[in-house]
């Protein structure tokens, strides 16, 4: 068999070690040539494709980032996009096609499969916001990687007596705020799915600061302020409606200062979130979804997603993920307020 693969949407750690093991266990167990296209569903518009061979995929394991780069194109937005894709896969005899992808690229997998290339996606995402899985590649190492910045903020904070702010990805849904909050002992944690009071926020400082010099504060990048609350930030979203990355970060901390008279800092965390390694965790779930993916591709089982559910990884509909967002349950969200 002939399979397509590539990864759409923002990059994450674990990109690489998901390419590997399509690429091997397709090779070598199924006797599939694979062909990776460049940057997501673009390459598959212009037909930008590479052979896949067990060499090229040697020593990627641990490496950040994706060896087939990646873009947020979506060929149903594209004018002549899908006409594209059908000529693609004409054309590379393709007999399926392997997305890897978060919401955005499995939402347009499924519309190349209803269109009629066989497709299976497997999900990634720093945000762990895609419905069906318990966990999408790359949030592990992202939670990591906050969890640490949280650590070394608590050293400077207490140092100086501060209100250290550090906002985090996550523009719908709070998943690595609250989980890195949790783990890296933050005094306030805000996600998009409980909108906060910054009077009741800047209330709860002022009483932890009688007994600590310090206050370390967790703000996801889609965090929101509650209806009816009489402050608000500026110009938060931009024109797609998306949050501007800094902006709620910038308030709040500016809002704590002014409403506590505690000095107040900053950190935009930013894109170190989605760069390096991928974490032990991620490397295994990314070889797991891979493995899964090409059998079902193999398998004929098409127009469906790996999903981790519980201890297994099983393949359910696109029908399942397409158009809907994961958001941190309640009880999560009480532990990340309850302490
Ligand atoms: O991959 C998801 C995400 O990390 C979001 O949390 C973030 O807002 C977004 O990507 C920004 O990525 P880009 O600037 O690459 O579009």
């Amino acid at each position: 068999m002939r399979i397509g693969l590539l990864t759409g949407g923002g990059d994450c750690p674990g990109l690489n070690a998901a390419i590997r093991a399509v690429v091997k266990r397709g090779v070598a167990e199924h006797g599939c040539s694979v062909v990776g296209f460049r940057n997501g569903w673009q390459g598959v518009i212009d037909g930008n494709a590479v052979p896949l061979t067990r060499d090229d995929v040697s020593g990627i394991l641990v490496n950040g980032g994706t060896m087939l780069g990646t873009d947020r194109c979506h060929p149903h937005n594209v004018p002549g996009g899908m006409e594209a894709v059908l000529e693609t896969a004409q054309n590379e005899r393709l007999d399926a096609l392997i997305c890897i992808g978060g919401d955005g690229t499995l939402h347009a997998a499924s519309k190349v499969h209803d269109a009629g290339v066989p497709v299976v996606g497997i999900p990634k995402t720093i945000d762990n916001d895609v419905v069906g899985t318990d966990a999408s590649i790359g949030f592990d190492t992202a939670v990591s990687i906050a969890t640490e910045a949280i650590d070394r903020l608590h050293s400077t904070a207490e140092s100086h007596n501060r209100v250290m702010v550090v906002e985090l990805m996550g523009r719908h849904a709070g998943w690595i705020a609250v989980a890195a909050g949790i783990a890296g002992g933050a005094d306030i944690i805000l996600a998009p799915e409980s909108p906060f009071d910054i009077d009741v926020i800047a209330k709860k400082i002022k009483h932890r600061h009688r007994y600590k010099d310090f206050s370390i504060v967790a703000v996801a990048e889609g965090a929101i302020p509650a209806e009816g609350s009489s402050w608000g930030p500026v110009e938060s979203l931009d024109s797609r409606g998306n949050p501007i990355a800094g902006q709620i970060g910038h308030e709040v901390t500016r809002a704590i200062e002014e409403k506590t008279g505690f000095a107040s800092r900053l950190t935009v965390l930013g894109y170190v979130q989605r760069g390096g390694t991928p974490t032990a965790a991620d490397r295994l779930l990314a070889t797991r979804f891979g493995v899964a993916a090409i059998d079902a591709a193999v398998a004929g089982n098409t127009g469906t997603f790996t999903g981790l559910r519980g201890e297994h990884v099983d393949m359910q509909p696109f029908s399942v993920m397409a158009g809907k967002t994961k958001f941190v349950p309640e009880d999560l969200l009480q532990t990340a307020w309850g302490l």
